[in-house]
């Protein structure tokens, strides 16, 4: 095992783009850490995609992200966090940190009535990765679950106060108003873009959350009683990996994180796949 050191990085991937919503909640948190994320932009969406499938390519981030030496490993996707996790944990020696339990623990913070509502994916509804969590935690609340993939698309046009996105969460969303929820998590990363309109549609006595500001506390957290936090007073230097640069990517990307990306790198597929 490499000798870990306060300056390496902490790693982060995600299918995508949406990953930096968390990145983002723990460069606010965190701003000395530096910071290596990979985007799997080329074979996004891993939501509807088999098990297998999305454990594969979370390994082969994986990997990819430990040769950048990181200190710790964030799974900033709900999807490869809903059915990889556990492999991940099986193969590295470095820590694991995923999307569902922090979620659910501030799911379970939030809520009065015990009415928890929870979108994602349609793989991290259909391996029903939240309602199990927080039933482990709390067995007593009641988790109603909708798969709202058309999300995913819309987040990344930009379409955030479009009257189309407005009908599509309508849609979406009815099942979920007539069940009384008072909290709502927003469980796939790309979520946290549309929350105005979600907010709108399902009302605003409904509690948004999402996974990436309590991911943050927990990384701090740990970080802190392992030593491993990165003491400088400088900002953390950041890097961004992608398996595919697509149109429009930086304006999009900036979207997410909330500031410029200035270390863009491109990485081919054969360097995630020959290992
Ligand atoms: N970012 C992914 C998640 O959090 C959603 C996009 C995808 O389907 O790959 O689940």
């Amino acid at each position: 095992m490499n000798f870990m050191n306060r300056t390496n990085p902490i790693g982060f991937f995600d299918s995508g783009i949406g990953g930096l919503t968390v990145v983002k909640s723990v460069i606010e948190l965190l701003p000395n850490e530096n910071i290596v994320y990979f985007g799997d932009t080329a074979r996004v969406p891993y939501g509807n995609k088999s098990n297998e499938t999305v454990i594969e390519y979370s390994l082969q981030a994986a990997n990819f992200l430990l040769r950048k030496n990181i200190k710790l490993l964030v799974v900033a996707c709900n999807t490869a966090s809903s059915v990889a996790l556990k492999e991940l944990r099986r193969f590295l020696t470095i820590p694991v940190i995923g999307m569902i339990e922090p979620g659910s623990k501030m799911a379970l913070q939030e809520t009065k009535n015990g009415n928890i509502g929870v979108i994602g994916t349609i793989s991290t509804i259909n391996n029903k990765a939240y309602s199990n969590q927080i039933k482990k935690l709390n067995p007593k609340v009641k988790v109603f679950e909708k798969a709202c993939p058309l999300f995913v698309p819309l987040a990344e046009e930009g379409w955030i106060n479009h009257k189309a996105t407005e009908l599509i969460a309508r849609e979406y969303l009815k099942e979920l108003k007539e069940k009384k929820i008072d909290t709502l998590v927003l469980a796939c990363t790309h979520y946290p873009i549309l929350s105005d309109v979600i907010q709108k549609v399902i009302g605003k006595n409904v509690k948004l959350v999402h996974s990436g500001e309590p991911a943050a506390k927990i990384i701090e957290e740990y970080l802190n009683g392992r030593g491993l936090r990165n003491t400088s007073n400088q900002l953390g230097k950041r890097e961004f990996y992608v398996s595919d640069v697509p149109n429009k990517f930086n304006e999009i990307a900036e979207r997410f994180l909330g500031t410029k990306i200035k270390h863009l790198y491109k990485v081919e597929l054969d360097e995630l796949t020959n290992d």
